[in-house]
């Protein structure tokens, strides 16, 4: 497996992905859990954050206490079904600004369409988390990358919750720097693009749509 590639085998994540791939859990639940996962790969996706010891005081003592030193975050979901990942990071890391892509794949050629864009002015000094439910082609996240890059961007992570081999294929080959995180890497896509054994359209599911 190519060390860009982290799949979280964590027993909540995965209990709670079970959840999101049955085809009767209903929209609430699947809002609910989708945040919860992308809590849970938050919490793991940062920790190589710098940090810097500072003294402060306690009620008892001084102690020597760590905080963050990095460089500042960014969270940028691809719409519409990224959204749905982004309130529950921002709880872990209230201060990352948020920028927008909005893409949607072509049902014929599967190629991502852009349609809006805004991200913060300082994206380039700033580590850049794409968030996105379902990276199946790969085609919306490696499109998604090279646009921030081309704004000057240098430090991606890509977190997907569902990952196709052919989509983490595609990015890792058109971004070899990013590191991709995943809560699970399924079989294969079947021929309208969609992930086997997946969970369907994320961004119906999230939003109530279908
Ligand atoms: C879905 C998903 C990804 C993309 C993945 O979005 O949320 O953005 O497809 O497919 P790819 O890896 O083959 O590019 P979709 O285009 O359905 O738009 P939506 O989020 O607005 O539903
Ligand atoms: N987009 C989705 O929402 N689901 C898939 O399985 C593939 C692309």
């Amino acid at each position: 497996m190519n060390e860009k590639v982290h799949v979280f085998d964590h027993p909540l994540i995965q209990h709670k992905l079970s959840i999101l791939r049955k085809e009767t859990t209903g929209v609430k639940e699947f809002r609910e859990i989708v945040g919860e996962i992308a809590m849970l790969m938050c919490y793991d996706a940062t920790r190589d954050l710098k940090t810097r010891q500072i003294t402060i005081k306690t009620p008892v003592a001084e102690a020597k206490v760590r905080v963050l030193a990095g460089k500042k975050l960014a969270i940028v979901p691809i719409l519409r079904a990224g959204l749905g990942m982004v309130d529950a990071m921002l709880e872990l890391i209230p201060s990352a600004k948020v920028g927008h892509i909005g893409l949607y794949r072509d049902p014929e050629t599967l190629e991502p369409v852009e349609y809006y864009c805004k991200l913060p002015t300082d994206i380039d000094q700033r580590d850049v988390f794409v968030v996105d439910p379902m990276l199946a082609t790969g085609g919306s996240a490696s499109a998604a990358i090279t646009f921030l890059k081309k704004r000057g961007v240098t430090s991606i992570k890509l977190l997907n919750i569902i990952a196709a081999p052919e989509g983490i294929e595609r990015v890792a080959a058109d971004h070899p720097d990013v590191d991709i995180y995943c809560a699970a890497l399924d079989d294969c896509l079947n021929d309208h693009g969609y992930i086997v054994p997946g969970l369907g359209d994320a961004g119906d599911r999230i939003f109530g749509t279908k």
